[in-house]
């Protein structure tokens, strides 16, 4: 695997920086939202969706630094079928979580690239009423949407390259690799 990388975007010093940033963030929201509830009514009302696979290294991370009671409803969503690295459209592979009204809902994913996957989760989270959605995304590519999509939380924005690492994948490997980075050309 290593011999593969060919330079490292972002570090794992970097990015636990900036996850305990995003997270600070994230709880002041929640906090501000709740205010006024008691312990009782402010159970169950925050729900995360880890868009899966690639959130699920910084999920993990992330919410470890929560201090709050929330759940997780997974979503699993495939865009780059195989070895390709451009999207061809999104297919969901789950069914969303149900019984998301009322709730404060925030859909977290890997990169924000054009836009389709967010987009379409989005689309489909709103249709069941929740109090609030929040987008959090840990990379961005800065005018690549070919939608509108706004996430509310961004780590990194990025170049337009081909990232592996910290969760993102090329063919399905190199999730496991801790840092942002990207593919030397005989890797792919
Ligand atoms: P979008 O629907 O085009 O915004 O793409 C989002 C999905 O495409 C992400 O959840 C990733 O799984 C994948 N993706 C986009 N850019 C990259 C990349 O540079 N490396 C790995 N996966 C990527
Ligand atoms: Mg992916």
């Amino acid at each position: 695997m290593i011999r593969d990388i060919e330079k490292i975007l972002i570090s794992r010093e970097r990015i636990a920086e900036r996850v305990d940033e995003i997270a600070a963030a994230m709880s002041r929201d929640f906090a501000r939202e709740m205010a006024g509830l008691s312990e009782r009514e402010q159970e169950g009302q925050i729900v995360l969706i880890p868009v899966l696979t690639g959130s699920i290294v910084f999920v993990a991370d992330l919410i470890r630094r929560l201090p709050i009671k929330l759940s997780l409803g997974l979503v699993a969503v495939s865009s780059y079928p195989g070895k390709s690295m451009e999207s061809k459209g999104v297919i969901m592979r789950s069914e969303l979580p149900k019984n998301l009204a009322g709730k404060h809902v925030v859909i977290v994913d890997d990169i924000l690239d054009s836009g389709q996957t967010l987009h379409l989760i989005k689309r489909l989270v709103e249709e069941q009423r929740p109090a609030s959605i929040r987008l959090c995304v840990l990379l961005r590519k800065p005018g690549k949407a070919t939608v509108k999509v706004d996430a509310d939380y961004v780590g990194f924005d990025i170049p337009d390259e081909f990232v592996v690492g910290y969760g993102l994948d090329y063919d399905g490997f190199y999730r496991n690799y801790p840092e942002v980075a990207t593919l030397r050309s005989e890797a792919r």
